[in-house]
Order: structure tokens, then sequence, then C-alpha cells
């Protein structure tokens, strides 16, 4: 299986720098047989997905809404951004300060609907894992996301597992915790779904770098990384996905 390589912008590039990324960007990966995934901000969903046409890279967005359209002002919907972009990423930690596991199946639902790729974020926080209830908090959030998701549907399906204590703060998993944390979520996977479950990429986030990707992918159960910050830098990104 290839690696899957997936950059969250989250809110940060202007749109001179969103061109200026790329620009440096896809020389630089032209060669590259793993799969890359960028998800930039909503506003330039448009203009990214022009700039990477005729290359190797992908488009995904950061989050929809879990209603099709609606009175929801500031809101962006599936429809509106699935001709750009190939993936939806959801439940990341920091959409899940304001989400509920029950709000993430409906938008897994919708993304899984539509044939895209669905990059669903799981991961505990510092205080689950200190009192020992990593799995049960990684069990709680992929069951209900997957609850009623029929087995034909998750050949579109990547999890990425985001400890919160590791996101942004320099901190990462050791390479053991990762493994660890994969082999529950692929064991839960190919439980419920069988043979199908066990071919679902399962990703590692949290303050990824170009240092320590050697060891974070060694594992034959982390299939790729998710990046935040590393991923804003072009030279960064591009030597995280020629690992
Ligand atoms: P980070 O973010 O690489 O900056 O820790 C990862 C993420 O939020 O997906």
């Amino acid at each position: 299986m290839t690696k899957l390589f997936v950059a969250n912008w989250k809110m940060y590039k202007t749109l001179e720098e969103v061109r200026d990324f790329f620009k440096e960007f896809l020389p630089k990966v032209k060669d590259v047989s793993n799969e890359i995934v960028i998800c930039p901000p909503s506003v330039y969903l448009q203009e990214a997905n022009k700039l990477v046409q005729g290359s190797n890279v992908k488009i995904g967005a950061q989050n929809i809404h879990s209603e099709l359209q609606g009175a929801f002002t500031g809101e962006i919907s599936l429809p509106m951004v699935e001709e750009f972009c190939d993936y939806v990423l959801l439940g990341h930690s920091e959409r899940r300060m304001q989400e509920t596991n029950d709000i993430i199946h409906k938008k897994l639902l919708l993304v899984l609907g539509k044939k895209m790729k669905a990059i669903l974020c799981v991961g505990e926080r510092l205080e689950h894992r200190q009192l020992g209830d990593t799995n049960k908090i990684l069990e709680e959030q992929l069951s209900s996301a997957l609850h009623g998701v029929p087995s034909d549907k998750v050949a579109n399906l990547v999890v990425a597992y985001e400890p919160v204590w590791a996101i942004g703060t320099g901190i990462n998993a050791t390479p053991e915790q990762a493994e660890e944390a994969h082999k529950f979520i692929r064991s839960m996977l190919s439980n419920t779904y069988g043979a199908r479950g066990k071919n679902v990429r399962i990703l590692y986030g949290g303050s990824v770098t170009p240092e320590d990707i050697g060891s974070l992918i060694r594992d034959q159960d982390v299939d790729g990384v998710l990046v935040g910050g590393a991923s804003l830098n072009a030279r960064a990104f591009a030597a995280i996905v020629k690992v």
C-alpha cells in the first residue's frame, strides 16, 4: 500500500503564500509515488485545485457542515467543496472542541455518501492517557463515527490517530505509543469490516517533523501522517513526503 501524507494548514497563509508554496513544492515532489494531499483553508480550495492540476498532489477540505445547505452563517457545505477536492478532514480535535461524536458521524455519512474520501481524526487527551483510558476514547470516537457505515464504504475511509497532547506541542507520541494505538484501531476496523477493515489507511498526526518522520513511519500499521505546523513550509513538507 502506498503511504499517504496529508498537510493540514489550519488557519494559515494568504493567497500569495498559497501560490508561493505550490510553486516551490510541486517540482520538489514530482517524482514521489506516495500519495500527497494538501488541506488549505476553504477560501483557497478553488485556487489550490487549479494549481495542482496535472501534478501528483490532491486537495482536501479541513471541514464541512453536517447539513447540505441552510441558514448557517459562515459555514461551508459539502456541495460547495466537492468539485475542488478529493478528501475531507473530519473530527479534528480543534473541531471536536465544538462538535459532538454525533455531528462527526453525520458529516462522515455525507462524505462517504458522495464517494469522496474522509479522513476521520481520533485521539485521546492527556488526562485520558494518564488514566489509562486511551483505548476507551478511541473506541468511543470510532464506533460512534462509523455507526451504520456499511463495509462497501470503508474503501473511502482513512483514520488519523492524533493524540491531542501531541498536536502543536512539539511533543510527539513515541513510535511505540503510535504503534500501540494504530494496532488497536486496526483491530477495531478488522473486527467490524473484516478484510476491508484491514485495508483502511491509518495515519499518525501530532508534531511530525522531517527529523522524526523516519522513526514514526517504520511500523507497518502506520500508513502515513497528518502534518500541521511542518506542512506550512514547502521544503519541510517535501522532506517529509520523501521519507
Ligand atoms: P501539528 O498538527 O503537526 O502542528 O502538531 C497536526 C494536526 O493538527 O493535524
